[in-house]
């Protein structure tokens, strides 16, 4: 099947072969590039500030480090996001607890994580972490209201969700700070990077430092104010992913009118699920994602539509497999995790959702309306034949 994505296109390479030019290839070298899309980037998501860096991996781990946060201290995460989530505090001492999702938005259920707060009657639980799955942003202003009332700092997680918006604001800045991905399969690329954005100016000064070794912004050279790494964005992703930036509303226009001939052809499938989207955001479309109804599960399973879609050309993903809290990293013994406390987690929805959700991907939406239709009857067909 030919490669779908990343797009290569003149404005993009242009700008990656002046960068490749100019010598300038580190943000320090006197380039330019990573300054310009720090500033860009934050200010369309509605942010005064940004950081850029090299992953979101990283950014996450960054961003927990600006906290006032101690090791051992635990924190909030889905128990159905990727990984790096999680393990970016653990690498920092931080103890993830897991948290359950909505099963219609697959974010993050706010009455678990009440529950959670509730029960954590020693206030152990200092930060949350909502994601926004798919480009869904996460029901912000509870998730804010709830965490705030148990003094725990909230960090989006919106690797997933460049452009998406929740009550008319652009998601990142809403809580503490956000970090956006643009790892290869992101809606914006540059086959890695990522950038934390806030409106603090504090954690926007710490989070700088962080990120060039500890150094402070009006301190010399050899000075370090505070333990930090090297985590610049490179002047080549910056030179990518700012035309990326500049164009993203277009792209959004395209893959949301896409994205809506999808939902109307799968609105009558009696045997998959279509997750719904709150009124009140916007989601970016980073996925579709749609689910097996419970009853046809077995004849229709994710692995096989998956195969019978690669079979015909297109691409649907499998998903996440497994909750995080399965994940056999968190049971190492090295990093002093509650493993107890995991092997007792159950989480229904993440677990139904590991069983029975799978993503269409937004490149699939990048295509012409006449490949839309194609791409989702191609779907309507397979299922059929997997239920003959
Ligand atoms: C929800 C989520 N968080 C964090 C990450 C980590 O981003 P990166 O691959 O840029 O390190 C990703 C994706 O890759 C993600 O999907």
């Amino acid at each position: 099947m030919r490669r779908k994505w990343p797009k290569p296109n003149d404005v993009e390479e242009s700008f990656l072969v002046a960068t490749y030019r100019s010598g300038r290839w580190g943000r320090f070298d006197g380039g330019g590039m990573v300054e310009k899309f720090e500033k860009d980037f934050a200010e369309y998501h509605q942010a005064k500030y940004g950081v850029a860096v090299f992953n979101a991996t990283i950014g996450l781990m960054l961003a927990y480090m600006s906290l006032d946060l101690s090791f051992g201290d635990y924190f909030v995460v889905p128990s159905y996001t990727f990984i790096a989530t999680a393990t970016a505090g653990v690498v920092i001492g931080l103890k993830p607890v897991f948290v359950d999702i909505d099963f219609d938005t697959l974010t993050i259920d706010t009455n678990n994580l009440a529950e959670i707060l509730e029960r954590d009657k020693e206030n152990k639980i200092k930060l949350v972490v909502p994601v926004h799955f798919a480009g869904n942003p996460s029901e912000m202003d509870l998730v804010i209201k709830i965490s705030r009332d148990h003094n725990a700092y909230v960090v989006e997680d919106a690797a997933q969700a460049q452009g998406s918006e929740y009550r008319g604001r652009k998601v990142g800045a809403i809580g503490d700070m956000g970090v956006f991905s643009f790892q290869s399969s992101k809606l914006m690329t540059a086959g890695e990077g990522g950038i934390i954005v806030t409106n603090n100016e504090n954690y926007y000064e710490k989070l700088w430092s962080i990120h060039h070794a500890g150094r402070s912004m009006d301190g010399r050279w050899y000075e370090h104010v505070r333990i930090g790494l090297n985590a610049r964005m490179l002047e080549f992703q910056a030179a990518i992913l700012l035309p990326q930036l500049w164009s993203l509303d277009q792209t959004l226009l395209k893959i949301r009118r896409n994205a809506s001939i999808i939902y109307e052809e799968l609105s009558n499938e009696e045997s998959l699920y279509i997750h719904k989207i709150p009124r009140h955001v916007k989601t970016n479309h980073y996925f579709i994602p749609i689910s097996i109804e419970e009853k046809f599960y077995g004849k229709l399973t994710k692995e096989k539509i998956v195969e019978k879609m690669r079979e015909k050309g297109f691409s649907i993903v499998e998903g996440y497999k497994m909750p995080l809290y399965k994940q056999q990293a968190f049971y190492e013994e090295r990093w002093g995790l509650p493993i107890d406390e995991y092997k007792n987690t159950y989480n229904p929805n993440a677990e139904k959702a590991c069983r029975l959700t799978m993503w269409i991907p937004h490149y699939e939406l990048l295509e012409d309306e006449e490949y839309v239709i194609k791409y989702v009857r191609t779907l309507k067909e397979v299922v059929k034949d997997l239920l003959r």
